[in-house]
């Protein structure tokens, strides 16, 4: 979102992932997003979704940046940068707010947001985003778009996505260290659900599972919002480490055979078949059945699809998900993933790749960029809503060139809000 071509805009997905940085650059005009460039470099510098080195992170965002803007041909100095970790909650809310004039307007809406966002939260967390569920005017309720209805009373449901705030700022720093500004922090999995959902999936019903490295996110919409956040502190990393462990190989090779010969379902694996193991410290390679790798494999792919189901259940909205589950994030990628978590989730389930933009999209035409093409998803909806609030070059200048502040992070609830009434 740097150079302005005549227009179009420049708007730029920054995935601070467990495994690896993926910048995205996409250019924004009246037809859409296009894709233009993508860097995506391995990272070290995280822990489970959240930095636990800033040098390394800083590194690898600077290496990730570099090689975008050589692609894209564009010079990048602002991000939307994604966040995720076990840290982040949901949490509900309510607000209450007369409406001015007789008839709703989005300063209704803002104020009945910012009523309730007004919760006590721990001085350590802040709140990520606020997330409409249903506007109430007067006594009719499930309203989604409230805006030009009349009455006296607005009122709102809303889940407040929180999370500790350190974690927030250290992305934010690293990416200053690179010169860049953040012009917002979105939650990762709520971009990665907009960049793989179809608008009919969100309106019936679907949970959204993201398998990174480091993490497992789990988004479901139902009744036409999104009802819950949360993230699970495990992913495709552990898979890695229980195969280095059991096979007794280095993690490099136990990652080259999950990636090559890998599978979640032992059943899908032909007794026969034989996989080639390097030994770790000298010793020498040696064969074994691929069955003894799926073994390895397939309990702790059991073992993260049952937290999720429990998870699901917990939330009382299991039986709204009509349109299944979407699987993304580059997890998911061993193969029998799919069939696996049909029969553990109990309910049809697909693989999400990003949808919606154009452009060079075989760059992101993979789940691992699920997240990145949704962070640009997202800014060009806030600058969608920044012009139709006609805030001009001020908000330009505000959103462009300064760091990110309290009061920006607190706009992303209505931002939020225009994002949704887009994709409905
Ligand atoms: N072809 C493949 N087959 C199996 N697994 C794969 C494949 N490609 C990538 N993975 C796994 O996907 C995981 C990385 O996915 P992704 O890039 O979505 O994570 P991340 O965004 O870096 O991490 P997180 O979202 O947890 O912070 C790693 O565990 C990696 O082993
Ligand atoms: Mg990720």
């Amino acid at each position: 979102m740097i150079s302005t071509v005549e227009n179009s805009e420049i708007v730029v997905g920054l995935d601070i992932g467990t495994t690896k940085v993926s910048a995205v650059v996409g250019e924004v005009d009246e037809d859409g997003i296009t894709i233009l460039g993508v860097g995506n470099v391995p990272c070290r510098g995280l822990r489970k979704g959240v930095v636990s080195n800033v040098d390394w992170t800083t590194r690898s965002i600077a290496e990730a940046i570099e090689a975008a803007q050589t692609m894209a041909g564009v010079e990048i100095r602002t991000v939307y940068a994604g966040v995720c970790g076990s840290h982040i909650r949901c949490q509900p809310s309510d607000g209450v707010a007369a409406i001015g004039g007789g008839e709703v307007t989005p300063t209704d809406v803002d104020r009945v947001l910012e009523g309730a966002r007004a919760i006590p939260i721990d001085a350590d967390r802040q709140i990520l985003h606020v997330l409409p569920h249903e506007f109430i005017v007067d006594n009719q309720d499930g309203i989604r778009d409230p805006v030009g209805m009349s009455g006296v009373r607005l009122g709102v449901h809303v889940n407040l996505i929180t999370a500790a705030s350190s974690p927030v700022q250290n992305v934010i720093r690293c990416a200053e260290r690179c010169g860049l500004t953040v012009a917002d922090v979105v939650l990762e999995p709520l971009a990665s659900a907009d960049s793989v959902l179809s608008e009919d999936e969100k309106e019936i019903g679907v949970a959204v599972i993201d398998i990174g490295g480091g993490t497992t996110d789990v988004l479901l919409y139902a009744d036409g919002g999104i009802g819950h956040v949360s993230v699970i502190p495990v992913g495709g990393n552990n898979v890695t480490a229980d195969i280095a462990a059991g096979l007794r190989t280095p993690m490099g090779e136990a990652e080259r055979l999950k990636r090559k010969v890998g599978c979640a379902l032992g059943r899908m694996v032909d007794d026969a078949e034989e996989i080639e193991v390097p030994g770790v410290g000298g010793h020498l390679s040696r064969t074994a059945p691929r069955r003894l790798l799926s073994d390895i494999i397939e309990p702790r792919v059991e073992e993260i699809f049952a937290v999720i189901r429990n998870r699901v259940e917990d939330t009382g909205l299991y039986d709204q998900l009509s349109a299944g589950a979407v699987l993304t994030g580059g997890g998911v990628l061993i193969e029998g993933m799919i069939e696996f978590a049909e029969e553990i989730l109990g309910m049809p389930v697909r693989l999400g790749t990003p949808i919606g933009v154009r452009g060079i999209t075989q760059l992101v035409d993979a789940p691992q960029y699920a997240t990145g093409v949704g962070l640009v998803q997202y800014g060009a909806s806030a600058l969608a809503d920044a012009r139709g609030r006609d805030l001009g070059s001020s908000y330009h200048e505000d959103t462009l060139e300064s760091p990110v502040s309290e009061e920006r992070i607190a706009r992303s609830g209505s931002r939020f809000l225009s994002w949704l009434r887009a994709a409905f």
